[in-house]
Formats: structure tokens, C-alpha cells, sequence
């Protein structure tokens, strides 16, 4: 199969696909249904759904959940694409817009393409495009044009503006109402005509769902790549995307930009008690050391810790006993300690009653996470999977 182009599937830290294939054919025989709680752009769950096996994934990320939605339902590309006319037909002679709620928007686009943008997001609500598949493909287009028709530097995963991106774009005008209907061929090309009612993606924060089990359902089986600790802004990135989908998928920004695991935003220490602090410095020892000369960085391991458990917590409770978890990570660079956060999260699940009886490396080509990040390059070489089984009775 033709590799899937950059532009249709750019998500950070994304699994490769070599590697989604070998996890589900090597811990899938025996598997009835599978979860990945952190599924991003849902690499595992195609995977999953190649060998025909029922396939769920959460995501707080509501642009990730989109992109998964529209990779693992498939859509019909005539209806699609009648949308899509429908959508931009209507939007050029709107005078009605829905304007999106940013302080920003003018320093990302030209005032002609953030009128466009406002129109189109108008239609856009009324015609209530996430009901159907080939609605969700045309909101899914409309979100991929967005990058596309910014000022910012379209190399980058990471939304910036760089000298280079001004040159290059000067004088031009980026047109969604002309990328949209071109972006939603393209994914026709992929996805069109699946068509599968095995696969369900939700959009939720894992660290505090309640009753994880009826929101989210029972699986034999979990494979994930969990977030790291502080090497990804998941907000950042994709805040382009999610500024213009807000008010036509139920989110808003504000109460989600400081909840990604890993995140350097908010409070970090909040919900955090004393006995959690000395839980992780047992875990970390050298966390203590952290906590004297970076201490915001200290801060971090401690969000990310204490909200991995809550993770771990509830994706626990939806796992069958004797149930299998596999989990890919590997270190992170964090105030110029090395930090080998799979060891940890290991740990996490150990203290939960899951078993180890599997684990390799996996090296990592071409693949730098961060580039540069708090004054030192972060190299990570390698992932460790690790695989684990559920001891005990369920919810123990
Ligand atoms: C390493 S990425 C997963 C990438 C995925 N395996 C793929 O191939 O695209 C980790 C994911 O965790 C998600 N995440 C972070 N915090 C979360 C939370 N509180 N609840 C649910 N998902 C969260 C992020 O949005 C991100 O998509």
C-alpha cells in the first residue's frame, strides 16, 4: 500500500505503521475487543480493524478523534462530496458568519481567509455535519485545510511563522472554499468505501472519567502509546485546528487546553497530595533533585504521574481479568535529567496488578522528540513495549 500522504495524517508521536501491524499480530490471537486509550490519529485501532477485531479509542484531543473517526468508518465519497458543494455553495453567499473566538486569528491568517473560515463555519453548524460519516469527512477536510491556509510554515508539525514561510507566502490568498472540496478528494482516496461499524472513537479525559466502563465499554485487549512527559504539546500543535472546529464539535478550548497529560499548562500541582509528591519521589529518586534546581519541571513529572495513574485507573476498570495491556514508551529529557519514563509508567501498572510477560525495543528512525526543548536537544532512540496481563478480579 502506498505510504499515506503528510498532509492527510501528520499527528505527533505518531505509531508507525510497522510497528501498530506487529503489536496486533503478536498480542492479538485470543482478542474479542480492543481499546487504545490514548489513540491518536488511531494508527493501532486501523491496524486492529485490518484483522477484522472490534476496535475503540479515547482521545481528550477532539481533532484526534475526528481524524480516527473518519480513517476507521470510512465514508461514501458521492455523498461526501454533495456535502462538501453544499457547504462551500452556501458559505460564498453567506452574510452570516460564526466567528471564531480568538485573539490570534489575525496574526495566522489574512482577514480575507478568516472571513471565508467564518462563513463556512456558520453553514457548517447548521448543517450538523458530525451526525453522519460523510458529514465527519467533510469536517475532517475543512480541519486539514486549515494548516494549509494559515501563514504558518507548512514544514513544521508545530505551528510557527518563520521568515521563510512569509517569502514563500507573500501576496497570495489561501481559499478554503477552494482547498476543502481538494483536501476531501484526497481523503476519498483513502477512506472512502470502508465503510466498517467496528470501530468507535470517543472523545474523553481519561484522568477523570467517571465509571470508565460504561463510558467507554469492556475490552479483552489494549494497546496504546501513551502521552511523555513534557515532549509533545498536543494543545500547540493542533491549536490552528481546534480554534476553527470550536462550536462545530461539542468542546471548548478553554476547558481543555490545560488537561493533556504531559502538559506544561495550568496548575500542575492542584488536585496533587503530599502523599502522591512522596509516592513519586519513591518511584524517581532523582525527582527530588529536580525539585530543587527546576522545580516547574519537578512540577510536570508530578502532574504527569499522578494523572497517568488516574489514566491507568480507569482504563483498568474497563479491562477483563486476565486481560492484556501493552504499552509503548521510552524516555524523556527532562531538566537535563534522563528520565525513563516507561520504567515508571511499568511501575505504575505492576502496583495495579498487571503482570509483565513480554517486552523489546523498538528503534526509532528518523524521529526526533522534541528538537529542542527547555535549552537541550532530546533524542529519544528507542521504545521499549512492554506487555502486561491483569491479575486478580477486576477492579482490585
Ligand atoms: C503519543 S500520542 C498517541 C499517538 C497515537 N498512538 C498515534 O499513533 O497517533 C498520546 C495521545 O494522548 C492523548 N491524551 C493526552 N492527554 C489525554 C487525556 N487526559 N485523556 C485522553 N487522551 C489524552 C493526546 O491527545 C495524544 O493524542
Amino acid at each position: 500500500m502506498n505510504r499515506t500522504p503528510t498532509l492527510l495524517d501528520r499527528y505527533p508521536a505518531k505509531m508507525v505503521s510497522h510497528l501498530a501491524k506487529k503489536l496486533i499480530s503478536r498480542y492479538t490471537t485470543d482478542c474479542s475487543k480492543l481499546m487504545d486509550p490514548f489513540c491518536g490519529s488511531g494508527a493501532i485501532l486501523a491496524a486492529g480493524l485490518e484483522h477484522k477485531i472490534s476496535v475503540s479509542g479515547v482521545d481528550i484531543n477532539p481533532y484526534a478523534v475526528l481524524l480516527s473517526k473518519v480513517k476507521l468508518r470510512g465514508f461514501d465519497s458521492i455523498v461526501a462530496r454533495d456535502i462538501c458543494s453544499e457547504l462551500v455553495d452556501r458559505a460564498r453567499s453567506s452574510r452570516r458568519t460564526l466567528s471564531v473566538k480568538w485573539l490570534a486569528k489575525d496574526y495566522w491568517f489574512t482577514p480575507a481567509t478568516i472571513h471565508k473560515y467564518e462563513q463556512l463555519r456558520y453553514i457548517a453548524s447548521r448543517m450538523k455535519l458530525t451526525r453522519t460519516c460523510e458529514g465527519r469527512a467533510v469536517l475532517l477536510a475543512y480541519a486539514l485545510s486549515v494548516r494549509v491556509c494559515s501563514r504558518a510554515d507548512q514544514r513544521s508539525p508545530k505551528p510557527f511563522i518563520s521568515k521563510a514561510a512569509i517569502k514563500r507566502r507573500k501576496g497570495k490568498h489561501f481559499d478554503p472554499m477552494k482547498k476543502i472540496p481538494s483536501i476531501l478528494n484526497m481523503l476519498a482516496e483513502l477512506y472512502a468505501g470502508r465503510k466498517s461499524n467496528l470501530g468507535h472513537v470517543k472523545c474523553l479525559n481519561l484522568t477523570t472519567v467517571r465509571n470508565a466502563q460504561n463510558a467507554i465499554g469492556s475490552f479483552s485487549h489494549v494497546i496504546t502509546s501513551p502521552p511523555y512527559i513534557n515532549a509533545q504539546d498536543y494543545f500547540r500543535n493542533f491549536k490552528l485546528e481546534l480554534h476553527l472546529l470550536e462550536g462545530l464539535l461539542p468542546f471548548d478550548i478553554e476547558s481543555i487546553n490545560t488537561l493533556f497529560i504531559g502538559t506544561e499548562r495550568g496548575e500542575l500541582l492542584k488536585h496533587i497530595k503530599s502523599e502522591d509528591i512522596k509516592a513519586h519521589r519513591s518511584l524517581l529518586p532523582q525527582l527530588s533533585k529536580i525539585e530543587g534546581t527546576h522545580p516547574r519541571q519537578a512540577a510536570i513529572i508530578h502532574r504527569y504521574l499522578y494523572d497517568m495513574g488516574k489514566a491507568f485507573d480507569a482504563v483498568k476498570s474497563c479491562l477483563a481479568p486476565g486481560g492484556t495491556f501493552v504499552i509503548v514508551c521510552g524516555d524523556n529529557l527532562v531538566g537535563g535529567y534522563t528520565i525513563e519514563t516507561w520504567q515508571l509508567l511499568n511501575c505504575l501498572l505492576e502496583n495495579r496488578g498487571f503482570v509483565l510477560f513480554d517486552s523489546f525495543g523498538d528503534d526509532i528512525n528518523r524521529r526526533y522528540v522534541p528538537p529542542k526543548r527547555n535549552g537541550h536537544k532530546g533524542l529519544i532512540k528507542q521504545e521499549v513495549i512492554s506487555a502486561f496481563r491483569l491479575t486478580g478480579s477486576k477492579g482490585n
